[in-house]
């Protein structure tokens, strides 16, 4: 029996993208809905105290519900609040920051900055990834499917990759469905495409089926294994650590996490020293290459785990006085012991997840930091994602 139709008001969104709206105590989540739309919803799935819901029509919608520019957003699984306006899609990520670090890091709203917004709305990304599918169509996975809606441009990758999937697309046919120099499911280096050379682009075999996955990258990224997505955003990031940290000429510093050197190479240059960790071989090479060609002498690369890196720190009887950590989605887990077995003086935590970020800042605030302020960053507009970054004393 087909599940009964309700209206609701949107009140929020969640962290997914998705509408949040109550109704009669149970909570209903509801992806395409904006805060503000009066909708009518079916319920998809039903848990206990919250529901899954689709959207069957707006009734009433919300001063902040906006055509969506690109003409795949419904089908691509790129971006989720293209159909908000910018400011509402601002309003909602502090709204979730707010509601994920009262509740789980237990802080106090008022050390909880107003969002940064990001300097581009649009073409800000320098990284995508491609996928191709038996058919030879090149384009992006439906949302939580590994079907491919083929694309001829992204409205927020920068001007240039949309320039190489032109190139690409032409030459799709060039790319083989199941390379034999594929091993495992790392990624591989592919030689460039011929006529088009100097594109860079990777590939690994599908977990699922033949699909050969590839990503195009731009040229200043092309040997990093990660590298912040919004370059103009990273700036602003960036120059919030430098602040924060507020680093000495005679300090020694730590970047846990550091990539190829992002918070590194800026921090070196105020610092006495600075030691680098990270398990990323190419993003060292990258990092110490940067360094090199800037004549700095005073980093200290690391390539280990972040675990293994803080262990030989302290073996070695090193005293921090600022660390930077900005570690993947899961957060700091068993390294959080390492970093307050360090204890560093000043401690910046940068995170693209609210969720891990919150219960690390709860952890560290048991352990005996006191946070003295919380900046969400709208690292990656179009999307519900957000990038917070804290600062913590012992
Ligand atoms: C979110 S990125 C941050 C990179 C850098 N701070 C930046 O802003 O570009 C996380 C980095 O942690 C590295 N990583 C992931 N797990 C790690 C681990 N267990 N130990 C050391 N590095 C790790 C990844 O290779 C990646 O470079």
């Amino acid at each position: 029996m087909p599940l009964p139709h309700i209206q609701v008001v949107v009140e929020n969104l969640n962290s997914q993208g998705h509408g949040v709206a109550r109704h009669e105590g149970k909570v209903y989540f509801i992806p395409w809905a904006v805060p503000g739309d009066t909708v009518t919803i079916q319920v998809e799935k039903d848990h206990k105290k919250y529901a899954d819901a689709c959207l069957i029509t707006i009734n009433k919608p919300s001063p902040d519900r906006i055509k969506p520019e690109c003409p795949y957003f419904f089908k691509c699984g790129g971006c989720d609040i293209q159909h908000m306006s910018y400011d509402a899609q601002i309003a909602a990520k502090q709204h979730i920051v707010v509601q994920v670090l009262k509740k789980f890091a237990k802080v106090d709203e008022q050390i909880i900055q107003p969002i940064i917004r990001s300097p581009k709305q649009w073409h800000y990304r320098n990284r995508i990834q491609l996928h191709r599918n038996r058919k030879g169509e090149i384009g992006f996975y439906e949302c939580h499917s590994h079907r491919v809606v083929p694309v001829e441009a992204c409205l927020i990758a920068r001007e240039n990759l949309n320039e190489q999937i032109k190139k690409i697309k032409n030459q799709s046919e060039k790319i083989p469905l199941n390379p034999p120099f594929l091993k495992g499911e790392g990624w591989e280096e592919y030689p460039p495409l011929s006529p088009c050379s100097g594109i860079p682009y990777a590939g690994k075999k599908g977990g699922r089926g033949d699909f050969t996955r590839f990503r195009l990258e731009l040229r200043d990224d092309s040997v990093t294994g990660f590298g912040q997505v919004n370059p103009e955003q990273n700036q602003n990031l960036v120059d919030w650590v430098k602040n924060k940290l507020d680093v000495k000429k005679n300090e020694v510093v730590a970047d846990v996490f550091s990539g190829s050197g992002n918070f590194t190479l800026p921090l070196a240059k105020l610092a006495y020293k600075v030691w680098a960790i990270e398990r990323d071989e190419k993003a060292i090479l990258h990092g110490k290459k940067q360094a090199h060609d800037q004549g700095m002498q005073n980093i200290e690369w690391r390539h280990t785990s972040a675990l293994q890196g803080l262990f030989e720190l302290k073996r070695m009887g090193i005293r921090l006085d600022s660390m930077v950590c900005d570690p993947p989605r899961e957060g700091l887990k068993e390294v959080l012991e390492g970093i307050v077995d360090l204890k560093p003086k000043k401690l910046v935590y940068v995170s693209c997840n609210p969720a891990t970020f919150a219960r690390d800042v709860f952890l560290l605030k048991e352990k005996g930091y006191e946070i003295k302020t919380i900046q969400p960053f709208d690292m990656f507009p179009q999307t519900a994602h957000v990038e917070l970054a804290a600062l913590f004393i012992f």
